[in-house]
């Protein structure tokens, strides 16, 4: 009895320590794992979150003058009788995808004005920036971009790389 109760005192002490490493490691696999699942469905949520916001903004703030779909206003190069520019498309026939984004956010938030535009410019592009806040500035943009093809989001990111590297 004596034998068999240190054998399996053995067993016990020995078999589980191994066991127990091993579960560990699964443990703690298992649990990065379950880390990066959630933290990339946060990442995930956070930016549906945003899309979600700035479609509400858009429509509400700017589809009246920007057209439901970005594609923007009718004669949109050419001034009206009043030699003010109509909205233009924000898709990609547009040309808001050749700003880096410090300039469109400064333009939604601030208007066309020095430094966005020149001194005395009239233009009808309202300031945002009473009405909505860097966040919805933010989402708004994000939603703007989330419709352009590959090649012009690809190009207003290396614009806007740049410019912060020159800033
Ligand atoms: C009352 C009409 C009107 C509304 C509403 C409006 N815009 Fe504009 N927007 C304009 C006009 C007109 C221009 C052209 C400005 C100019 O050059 O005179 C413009 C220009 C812009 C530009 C610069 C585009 C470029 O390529 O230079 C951005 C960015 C912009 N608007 C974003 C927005 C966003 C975002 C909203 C909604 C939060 C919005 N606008 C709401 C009329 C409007």
């Amino acid at each position: 009895m004596a034998t068999i109760g240190a054998t399996r005192g053995n067993i016990v002490t020995h078999v589980p320590k191994r066991c127990m490493r091993a579960q560990n490691r699964k443990r703690l696999v298992l649990l990065w794992g379950l880390t990066s699942f959630a933290l990339f469905g946060v990442a995930l949520a956070d930016e549906a979150n945003q899309m979600v916001r700035g479609k509400l903004v858009y429509d509400r703030f700017c589809s009246l003058c920007h057209g439901a779909n970005l594609e923007g206003q009718p004669n949109w190069r050419k001034r009206n009788e009043l030699g003010k520019l109509p909205a233009p498309p924000h898709d990609e026939t547009g040309h808001t995808w050749h700003h880096p984004d410090h300039i469109l956010f400064g333009i939604i938030k601030f208007g066309v004005k020095p430094p966005y535009g020149p001194p005395d410019y009239e233009s009808d592009m309202p300031a945002w920036g009473d009405t909505l806040s860097d966040e919805d500035i933010r989402a708004v943009l994000a939603y703007i971009k989330s419709k352009w093809p590959e090649k012009q989001r690809r190009y207003q990111d290396e614009m806007t790389k740049q410019a912060e590297g020159n800033r």
